[in-house]
Formats: C-alpha cells, structure tokens, sequence
C-alpha cells in the first residue's frame, strides 16, 4: 500500500490538467476524476459518484477553480460510479451556458440523473463533430464502442497528450499509488502469480483482471485498443486504478490488453 496522505489535495499530472478525487486504503475501487484547466475555464470529466461529491468538489476549490468557471461536465459512459454528482454539478456550476456532453446511446441513460429543468443541458458528442474547444483548448472524443457501453468514448488533450479512458486502462489496484510504472521484470513476466520482486500487488495482473470483469469481449476491447494506437500518447488517465505516464508502459499495456483472453463473456462460453 503506497501513503495515502499526499492525495490530499489536487494532483498536476500535466500543463492545466488536475487529478481531483481521493484515495482511501479501505475502497476496492477508486474512482479518479480528472479537471482540465484552460484560461479562466475549466472542463470536468467523470465527475465520480454522488458520495464522493463533497470531497470532489473540495478538490477543484483547492485548484483554484470557482464551480462557476466549468463551461463542460463530460461523461465517457453513464455508470453511477461517474455520473453520481452530476445532478451536484450542475446545481454547483449554476451556469446557464454549461454543457454536459455524452454520446447519444448514453445519454438515453444520463438523461435521468438530471433534474427535468436542466435536461436541455445534455449535448452528446456527435453535435461537436468528436471535436470540443474551450479557450482554445482542443478535446477530441474518440469512440470505443462497447468497452465498456454502447456509447463509451475516450478524450484526448492535444495540448499534453493525455488520453482520459474513463474504465479502459482501469485496474482494483490498491488506492495507495496514483501513478503506475512497470519495473523491468515486467516487461517479460509471464507469472501474474508470483512476482519475482514480491510486490505487493502486480499491477499487470490487476488491469488484467479489471478488463477481464468489465468488458464485454474480446472484439470490443481489441478495437477498443486499435483506436488508442492511432492517438500519439504521452500519459494515460484511466477513471479507476493508476494513470501510465511512460510510453513504453502504456505500449506494453496495450500489448497486453490486446492478447487478453477470457474477457467478458469469452470467459463463460
Ligand atoms: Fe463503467
Ligand atoms: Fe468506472
């Protein structure tokens, strides 16, 4: 278990983009929102569920950033697990020009965490072209159907080339460490079993594992993992487990990801 009290304030994981969220030894699954600041506004993606609203919105005051400022709350897919707080959100930012943006099969589900008088905010991707600018700040949405929902998308910073892949590239790693490295023994390990440097927790076997229960197949993760290829990447921002900020790690991951067998229901029939 990596110290848990460093994540007590907003993270910089790169120019304008702050991790937001909390991590606590007990929780089997921390959930990792992410704001981007650009400016005098500011973008939140996968704002976290409706208990972890209070200490999310800590974070986001403590980096600087008034709720007013937030022109966007982006929603990758709809699991309660992100879209929890949104209803918090959009009450928090009173702002009469916010937009929450998902895609349009989400968005058929988003729709519901929403008051009826702020349903008019839901915008979904396809209505940006996959293409969102504030403060001439550029985010692509690129879709990643079926890993996990119908309408799953990841968004790409061009400033830092951060890719946030909401649950693609999550794990249950433990909550101590926000940041995962590969040591060089794991590059060619074989054993997810029995780590040669008894590391408490392989962080190989725990994405693997992650993918194995969350997404739905095979087919799905490997084109999942086609589109992350086409997109120059220097970190990876996943919504649970650890972000990969070394391109040989995450080349590695994909690797892995894309030879991943018993995924979903490969694994019962
Ligand atoms: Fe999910
Ligand atoms: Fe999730």
């Amino acid at each position: 278990m990596g110290d848990v009290s460093r994540y007590g304030r907003p993270i910089r994981i790169a120019d304008g983009v702050f991790w937001v969220g909390s991590r606590n030894e007990d929780e089997t699954l921390s959930c990792n929102p992410f704001l981007i600041v650009q400016n005098d506004q500011a973008v939140l993606i996968d704002s976290g569920s409706r208990s972890d609203f209070a200490v999310v919105m800590m974070r986001i005051l403590q980096a600087g950033i008034d709720p007013r400022q937030i022109v966007a709350l982006i929603y990758q897919h709809y699991d309660p697990d992100l879209c929890g707080s949104m209803a918090n959100f959009i009450e928090m930012c009173d702002n009469p020009d916010l937009e929450v943006v998902s895609e349009h099969s989400n968005n058929l589900f988003i729709s519901y965490y929403i008051p009826m008088d702020r349903k008019h905010l839901l915008r979904s991707v396809d209505a940006y072209h996959h293409r969102f600018s504030f403060s001439g700040r550029e985010l692509l949405f690129v879709p990643v159907p079926y890993s996990h929902s119908p309408g799953s998308f990841v968004t790409y910073d061009v400033a830092t080339k951060t890719l946030f892949s909401s649950d693609l590239f999550g794990s249950f790693a433990p909550a101590g460490d926000l940041f995962v490295e590969l040591a060089e023994d794991c590059y060619h390990c074989k054993d997810f079993d029995q780590c040669p440097r008894n590391r408490p927790a392989c962080p190989l076997k725990s994405i693997a594992l992650f993918h194995q229960q969350v997404m739905p197949c095979r087919k799905a993760l490997g084109y999942a993992m086609g589109q992350v290829k086409r997109l120059d990447i220097e970190r990876i921002a996943p919504q649970h487990g650890g972000i990969l900020n070394r391109r040989r790690d995450i080349d590695h991951v994909i690797d892995r990801l894309e030879a991943l067998t018993e995924v979903g229901i490969d694994g019962i029939c």
